[in-house]
């Protein structure tokens, strides 16, 4: 599969994955570069139904929690790290804001490993980003010990479906050379054009009452209130998992 090809997929076949291809997946994933080598993260398989079932409404119901025949749950994880140096007299000082960054940074270069070789076995996947909105639930479901924090679960399996590929900015949006170039009201309007004229998000502003899609995006989907309240959350459990802020 050329990765310029990616779509998320959010229907899956009732096929099963076999777990040979499983673990080579997860195999892929832990050969991402991470910080120092020490592997600051750990992954949650659930294929259990009634496991599925009990994290779904922490996923808002998202039909694909479900239906996929494997959901993995990538977390840092300080729990073996701190064991591990117990054991050997080491002082593991990573339960922090400098630890839990870096220790996110790794968890997502393994999980895009992951995902990137999801799709070259022919699976597709969705990330759900719910993990971050319901975080206790999750914590307590997955049985997550001290220093163990849920990032971000993909829901992964055949897919059932081909959408559309969604558009994305030109690289000139995204692409600086040497030096950050500000950009001015004019150029954002040239460099947006596509997008905000694009009928699959045109017919959600349209939906959603909004007068464009920034309002909709920033507004409406990830708001101010939202993102300070689940901050306000994100440092209370970090400190309730072990970390000082
Ligand atoms: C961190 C993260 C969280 C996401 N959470 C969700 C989610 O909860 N539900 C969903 O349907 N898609 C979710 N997505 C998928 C994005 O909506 C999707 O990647 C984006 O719209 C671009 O579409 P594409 O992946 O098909 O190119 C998430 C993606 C990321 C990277």
């Amino acid at each position: 599969m050329n990765y310029k090809d990616h779509r998320s997929i959010r229907s899956f076949l009732p096929k099963e994955i076999d777990a040979n291809v499983l673990s080579e997946l997860l195999t892929i994933g832990t050969r991402a570069s991470n910080t120092g080598n020490f592997q600051s993260y750990c992954v949650i398989v659930t294929q259990e139904a009634a496991m599925k079932e009990r994290l779904a409404p922490y996923h808002f119901n998202q039909p694909m929690v479900t239906q996929a025949p494997v959901l993995l749950t990538f977390c840092v994880d300080y729990n073996r790290l701190e064991v591990w140096s117990a054991a050997r007299h080491a002082d593991c000082g990573h339960l922090n804001l400098m630890g839990f960054y870096n220790a996110t940074l790794d968890t997502m270069l393994f999980a895009q490993n992951v995902a990137v070789a999801a799709e070259e076995h022919g699976l597709g996947y969705c990330f759900l980003g719910t993990v971050l909105y319901n975080l206790e639930g999750i914590i307590s479901t997955l049985a997550l010990p001290r220093g163990v924090m849920p990032v971000l679960t993909m829901a992964l399996g055949y897919p059932a479906e081909k959408p559309p590929m969604r558009i994305r900015l030109p690289l000139e949006a995204i692409v600086h050379y040497e030096r950050y170039t500000p950009f001015t009201p004019e150029r954002i309007a040239e460099l947006y054009h596509n997008l905000e004229t694009a009928p699959f998000y045109q017919e959600q502003v349209r939906k959603a009452g909004c007068e464009n899609l920034a309002q909709l995006i920033m507004e409406q989907q990830y708001s101010r209130a939202t993102y300070e309240k689940l901050s306000a959350e994100l440092t209370r459990i970090l400190q309730k998992q072990g970390f000082t802020l």
